[in-house]
């Protein structure tokens, strides 16, 4: 069974409760091999089983992975289809263990134009697991930040319409429970592979306090090393929030 590690040294410091990976360099990882790209996402689904199961071993509550950007679907016709026919392969192998391991699976993304097969069977994935208690491993799939932010705003717009909410109670807490991570906690850590230094579309407005590490490694090599190591980066990093943080000096009052 996936869970914390069993031998818990007291003095490392607790791990982020969400961290949110964008895996990417898939293709690359492929091409440097003179592969096709396809075996690249074949390699990367290891990854992906390899990083659910170190982040569960060290703790971590929420695990959300970047899978298919709503841009995505400008690649190649047949690299699309592999992608979609791997989502639906690694659902039929991985859903009994995920389910085995207690882990939670979310989905976010739009549903809506998806294949049939596809979108019941990843209705399924989340009925299957919902009472789980362990790693809930949020799939973002087909997933577009700015499109999420414009679905919520229509949605507080129509109410406003209707004159069931008024347009100052249009808060951030309502802009956030129209998301589809409502009841998903911020990510604390976004990484993201291969190199590359750009959200991509990826929890634009979630992730607005996330601390970042970028890793030169391309998804397929990604390992529970790497998420150690993207670990001891997010500790060694000073949260503030906007406010002063804890290696600054305390503030006396009215000193002057
Ligand atoms: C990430 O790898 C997987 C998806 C975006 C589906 P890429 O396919 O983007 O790989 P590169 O960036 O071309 O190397
Ligand atoms: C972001 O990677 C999307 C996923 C990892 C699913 P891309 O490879 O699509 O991003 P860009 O095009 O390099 O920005
Ligand atoms: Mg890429």
């Amino acid at each position: 069974m996936f869970g914390r590690d069993e031998i818990d040294d007291a003095t490392v410091a607790a791990p982020p409760a969400h961290v949110a990976i964008i895996m990417d360099g898939n293709g690359r990882w492929a091409s440097k091999r003179l592969m096709p790209r396809f075996e690249g996402h074949r390699r990367g689904v290891e990854a992906l089983r390899r990083t659910v199961r170190a982040a569960a071993e060290l703790g971590i509550r929420y695990l959300t992975l970047y899978s298919f950007s709503s841009e995505n679907w400008s690649r190649p016709r047949t690299e699309v289809d592999y992608l979609m026919g791997l989502v639906k392969r690694f659902v039929r192998n991985d859903l009994a263990d995920l389910h085995a391991n207690n882990v939670r699976v979310r989905i976010i993304g739009e549903r809506e134009g998806l294949d049939a097969e596809l979108a019941e069977l990843l209705s399924e994935v989340e009925n299957l697991t919902a009472a789980n208690t362990g790693l809930t491993l949020v799939v973002a799939f087909n997933y577009g930040a700015r499109q999420e932010i414009v679905a919520a705003a229509r949605r507080l717009a129509q109410k406003v319409a209707e004159g069931t909410l008024k347009p100052q109670d249009i808060t951030a807490e309502a802009v956030a429970a129209n998301l589809h991570t409502h009841d998903i906690p911020d990510p604390d850590l976004v990484i993201r592979t291969s190199g590359e230094q750009r959200l991509s579309n990826f929890l634009l407005w979630q992730a607005a306090y996330a601390e970042f590490v970028f890793i030169p490694l391309l998804w397929p090599d990604f390992d529970r090393r790497a998420l150690e190591t993207a670990l001891a980066e997010y500790h060694a990093r000073d949260r503030r929030f906007g406010g002063l943080g804890e290696t600054d000096p305390p503030r006396q009052a009215n000193s002057g």
